[in-house]
């Protein structure tokens, strides 16, 4: 999704803004742009549809530089992908603005302001920005009070970049429901809506809070909130590793990060887990009193994400006596919901900044509807991890590709580290916490393990690249697996991938299965393989080409038509997350068969911060 990086320095700053622009390109993106102040302070600006390496190219044949400006990467909401609708927009020579985020009432702003004689360039929502700030600034005289009249017009979410040549060393910044941070450096500022593109200049950062608007120079920086009132935002130090964002051996961060998996998962475990007892600091401090009222749990999530709640579900509803419903966030902020006695409010996001799962958490919070509210959450400094009560962090480090691994399988582990305190403030330590806990230990190893495997699925792959739609099987725990693995192959390779709980098949989807259709299905042991191999029997008889992802136990027997991929025995609270790999692993080794864009699918966005 859009990306913005800017900067106020005393050196050229179009090398700075282009490095940050690649470093935004892992969210998705469809064309990039650049404005900035020359040496004769006029407004240059240079935009291209396609990859930042075209713009790139096309600042070397035509080249512009200054030492004040902006850039983005845009995703198209309003208008299709072309240059006329690309970041920066500006308004004739007064200004030059990018902006994420949507802003609801453009429509009603274009009409205004052409009644003002401000005509329109673009088919874009952001072009309104440029206009109506423009038009403050001729009657404030200042860039920044310009930006604080004109949000008071704004309805809808942003973050915004402003320069103008009114103001030479001035960004004027905005920030409303889409994230939006100031890196600080010496005689030189900048500024990015992730710290990813801003890392190879600073580690110092200030988040700006929603309703904030920023004056960045060179040597000073004022913070105003919603209200209009100077305020201090605190400085963070960032620990991120610049180098979380190079390849080094793989081909793709994708393979990259389905390898970093043993890692994150011993990361997220780490300081978690003590002697079979889950250590309760882990979702911050005197929490065990709240937990040990609640009574029911809504998991709220989107996408991978909420396959994770999926299967949290299962096991919350396994091992506690707490009912457990989840819900993807798009529906539930619009529905109506009957408010329920204790309940713990679960959000679970790798970013922290989908909006849809930010808006469910507003919407419970304003009706009070909730004991607490616990986000699942892979980046500390988020909105997610801000406004929620309680926080309980995977620790997967940062995650480029656009197909969520790492962020997913920690998000399983952060799921049982989440039930084994649950059930430690309900009811004390029990037999089936501590097998859980210990349990757990075992998961960077077996994971570690199936990862061997990878040769094999790269083999596999083979036979799905002219398919144009598959059918994934699971039961149980097993079942949001299945979605998981065909969402993976769906987003990256673009074949067709269909889940059903294994059980259902008889009920409409096996009218589907032919020899041309192949049936991934996941087999570990438990109570429910005698059922599933019956469901695949079925499969079988009517020609299907299986594909059974099988514990060494379970006894599947290959032939002809079924191919078995064995995977060690594991405990049974451990198969979903164990079973994924190999899935994931699929899912890659089909889209590099079929030369897709693996790490930037089309279409998708890393940070989905539109509705
Ligand atoms: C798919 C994928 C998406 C995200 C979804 C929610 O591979 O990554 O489905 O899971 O957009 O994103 P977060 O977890 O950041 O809230």
């Amino acid at each position: 999704m859009c990306g913005i990086i800017g900067a106020v320095a005393q050196r050229p700053v179009a090398d700075i803004l282009i490095e940050g622009l690649r470093r935004l390109e892992y969210r998705g993106y469809d064309s990039a742009g650049l404005a900035v102040l020359d040496s004769t302070n006029r407004l240059q600006r240079s935009r291209a549809v396609g990859k930042v390496a075209m713009l790139a190219t096309k600042l070397l044949e035509t080249p512009i530089d200054g030492k004040t400006g902006i850039a983005h990467t845009r995703w198209a909401t309003h208008g299709k992908p072309a240059e006329m609708n690309a970041h920066p927009h500006v308004s004739g020579t007064w200004l030059g603005v990018v902006h994420n985020g949507i802003i609801e009432n453009y429509l009603a702003l274009r009409e205004k302001l052409g009644s003002y004689g401000y005509g329109f360039d673009s088919e874009t929502d952001t072009e309104v920005i440029a206009h109506l700030v423009a038009l403050h600034l001729k009657r404030e005289g200042s860039l920044l009070k310009a930006t604080l009249k004109a949000r008071q017009e704004f309805k809808g979410a942003y973050a915004l970049a402003i320069l103008s040549p009114e103001e030479p060393n001035t960004l004027v910044v905005a920030r409303q429901g889409s994230p939006l941070i100031i890196g600080l450096g010496i005689g030189e500022n900048f500024v990015g809506s992730d710290i990813q593109a801003m890392l190879p200049v600073t580690n110092r950062f200030i988040y700006l809070e929603n309703g904030d608007v920023a004056y960045v120079g060179l040597h000073k920086i004022e913070i105003y909130n919603e209200e209009g009132e100077l305020v201090e935002r605190p400085i963070r130090e960032s620990r991120a590793k610049d180098s979380a964002s190079e390849l080094g051996e793989y081909r793709h961060f994708m393979l990259k990060e389905i390898f970093e998996q043993p890692t994150a998962i011993a990361s997220t475990l780490e300081n978690r887990l003590a002697s079979g007892h889950f250590l309760p600091s882990i979702v911050g401090q005197n929490v065990m009193e709240t937990l040990a009222k609640v009574e029911e749990i809504q998991i709220i999530a989107c996408g991978t994400s909420y396959h994770a709640g999926m299967v949290g579900r299962y096991w919350i509803e396994s091992m506690t006596d707490i009912p457990c419903t989840v819900e993807v966030a798009s529906e539930y902020r619009y529905r109506r919901q009957p408010l329920r006695k204790n309940m713990l409010f679960v959000t679970i996001s790798q970013s922290g900044e989908t909006a849809d799962t930010l808006a469910a958490l507003e919407k419970i919070k304003e009706a009070k509807g909730c004991l607490a509210s616990l986000s699942i959450c892979n980046v500390a400094e988020s909105s997610l991890v801000r406004e929620s009560d309680m926080n309980l962090m995977t620790v997967a480090g940062p995650e480029i590709g656009v197909a969520s691994t790492k962020a997913f399988t920690t998000q399983l582990l952060a799921l049982q580290l989440l039930l084994g305190t649950l059930i430690q403030a309900k009811t004390g330590e029990t037999d089936a916490s501590r097998k859980l806990a210990q349990d757990l230990q075992l998961l960077p190893i077996l994971v570690e393990q199936v990862l061997e495997l990878n040769p094999v699925i790269e083999k596999l792959a083979e036979q799905f690249i002219d398919k144009h739609h598959s059918l994934f099987l699971g039961r149980g725990a097993q079942y949001p697996i299945a979605l998981e693995g065909a969402l993976k192959l769906k987003e990256i390779s673009y074949i067709h991938a269909e889940a059903y709980p294994a059980g259902e098949l008889k009920h409409g989807p096996l009218a589907l299965v032919d020899s041309e259709m192949p049936v991934v299905a996941i087999a570990p042991t438990g109570l429910l393989l005698e059922k599933l191999k019956s469901n695949l029997e079925v499969v079988h008889a009517r020609g299907g080409q299986l594909y059974v992802f099988a514990s060494q136990n379970a006894q599947m027997k290959p032939d002809e038509q079924t191919h078995v991929i064995e995977l060690p025995a594991v405990p049974e609270m451990l198969a979903p997350i164990v079973y994924t790999i190999p899935l994931q692993l699929l899912a890659y080794h089909v889209a590099v068969l079929k030369g897709t864009d693996v790490d930037k699918p089309r279409n998708l966005a890393k940070s989905v911060t539109v509705e």
